[in-house]
């Protein structure tokens, strides 16, 4: 007698480590346990995906959803459901937030609050702080914590670890990989005259300027290499970095973002003004031209969308003021599907970059690729869509995206996460089961 599945996803192109073939993909309890030829398996539940791609779940490993957030500002359970409507799986949430995600009880008070609400499985990023620099061993082993997260340089929110002896303290105490946001703080205070005199966000990437970047990242390797701990550089802006970056893969993991390979300087901020503000900042066409060859080089380990949003009420003020940042999340899988399309890069780098990277760079335990007895966490996508991104589509309470009116070639049609259709044809389906990310650094001690 055949077996049946109790879901079985049939006929779809599939990607697994071994290549790309049309293929049938059977799933108990939430996990791959067979692939069949094409039309071999039978399923309770059968998705047939004859004509799409049936890519690994795609995680985005870095996003700011700002819980508790407010009537139109985001929070868990909106920023969830708009990644899930991208086709994105699970997410790592970063402490930036009010107040700072920075002891154990503001940790477990997002696990709290993540459960039932949100669509996609979730870790949560611990902030480092020169209060709780003791502390930081303890708190990066804290169930669903993707690790600690230093912010170099200020941002959003108030977490800040400027000077060298503090980010070296922080590296001296843990041992996963620490995800950093370097800019170099006195470089960025003495500069924002500059984008003060100019009061238009076209002085951004002179404000936030290469060197600001390239010096934080100079000192930020050489305090890895002197505490022997593994780093992951997050949204690398500039040619100089990735020129630097490349001869340090050995202790640090290099982050970009879609942003920075789509949009460019000057054009974006005349087009979108502070829309297009982030930090760090989009900067001119010869860094996004490096940042394309980093990529293509295998330098960038990870694609993280940075979703970053703040309403169009808090970015109509007065540059400098105005908030950096912009969503993101909801148009990752498109926006760079279609640069797979245009040939920018091939399925199987953007996998790599969105699957099998965090898988290799955090320790991710079931995800990241298909393959048996790996979470049945799948990113179904047509490659032959022609469509426009608009704000309408944007599941964000900020309800506006950098990308409104591009016109995509690809988009994500259905979100399956272990074994459950979140997502399908813009439908969320059923209620939100996300569950913690797990990690081979904590498992173990987590389970139970
Ligand atoms: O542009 C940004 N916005 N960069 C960051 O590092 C923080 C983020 C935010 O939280 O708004």
């Amino acid at each position: 007698m055949t077996e049946t599945y109790e879901l079985v996803v049939r006929g779809g192109t599939i990607v697994t480590p071994g290549g790309i073939s049309v293929a049938d993909i059977g799933v108990n309890s939430g996990r791959i346990v067979c692939f069949g030829a094409e039309g071999s398996l039978n399923g309770i539940d059968v998705f047939e995906a004859h004509g799409l791609h049936v890519l690994p779940g795609v995680i985005d490993t870095q996003v700011h959803f700002r819980e508790p957030g407010g009537e139109h500002k985001e929070d868990l359970a909106s920023g969830a459901a708009a990644a899930a409507m991208g086709g994105v799986v699970g997410v790592f949430e970063m402490p930036n937030t009010n107040p700072s995600t920075d002891n154990a009880a503001a940790l477990q008070d997002k696990l709290t609050r993540a459960s039932g609400r949100m669509w996609v499985d979730h870790a949560f990023y611990v902030g480092a702080t020169d209060r709780n620099l003791d502390d930081l061993h303890i708190l990066e082993n804290e169930k669903g914590c993707s690790g600690v997260k230093i912010f170099m340089g200020s941002s959003t929110g108030g977490l800040l670890l400027e000077d060298d002896d503090n980010l070296i303290k922080a590296l001296n105490n843990g041992r996963r990989r620490v995800a950093v946001h370097a800019e170099d703080e006195p470089r960025l205070r003495e500069r924002k005259k500059i984008a003060e005199k100019e009061g238009h966000p076209r002085a951004h990437p002179e404000w936030r300027d290469v060197d600001t970047a390239l010096t934080a990242t100079r000192r930020l390797i050489s305090a890895a290499r002197k505490t022997g701990r593994k780093v992951h550089v997050l949204h690398v802006t500039t040619a100089e970095e990735m020129a630097y970056l490349a001869s340090h893969k050995d202790i640090a993991t290099v982050e970009t973002t879609p942003n920075h390979l789509t949009l460019s300087a000057p054009d974006c901020y005349e087009r979108l003004g502070t829309r297009a503000q982030m930090n760090p900042p989009v900067r001119e066409a010869r860094h996004q031209a490096a940042i394309w060859q980093a990529i293509n080089d295998g330098v960038v380990d990870i694609l993280g969308s940075d979703h970053a949003p703040h309403t169009l009420q808090e970015k109509a003020g007065d540059y400098p003021a105005t908030p950096s940042g912009m969503p993101g999340v909801q148009t990752l899988v498109p926006v760079m599907l279609t640069h797979v399309n245009a040939g920018k890069l091939s399925l199987g780098r953007f996998v790599d970059l969105v699957c099998s990277g965090p898988q290799r760079a955090f320790g991710l335990v079931g995800k990241g690729r298909i393959a048996l007895g790996y979470d049945a966490d799948f990113t179904i996508v047509d490659m032959q869509a022609d469509w426009e991104i608009s704000d309408d589509w944007i599941m964000s309470k900020c309800s506006w995206t950098p990308y409104h009116g591009f016109k995509a070639t690809a988009r994500p049609i259905a979100t399956i996460i272990r074994g459950q259709q979140v997502m399908r044809d813009n439908q969320l389906l059923g209620q939100p089961k996300g569950e913690p990310i797990r990690f081979q650094d904590t498992l173990g001690r987590l389970e139970g």
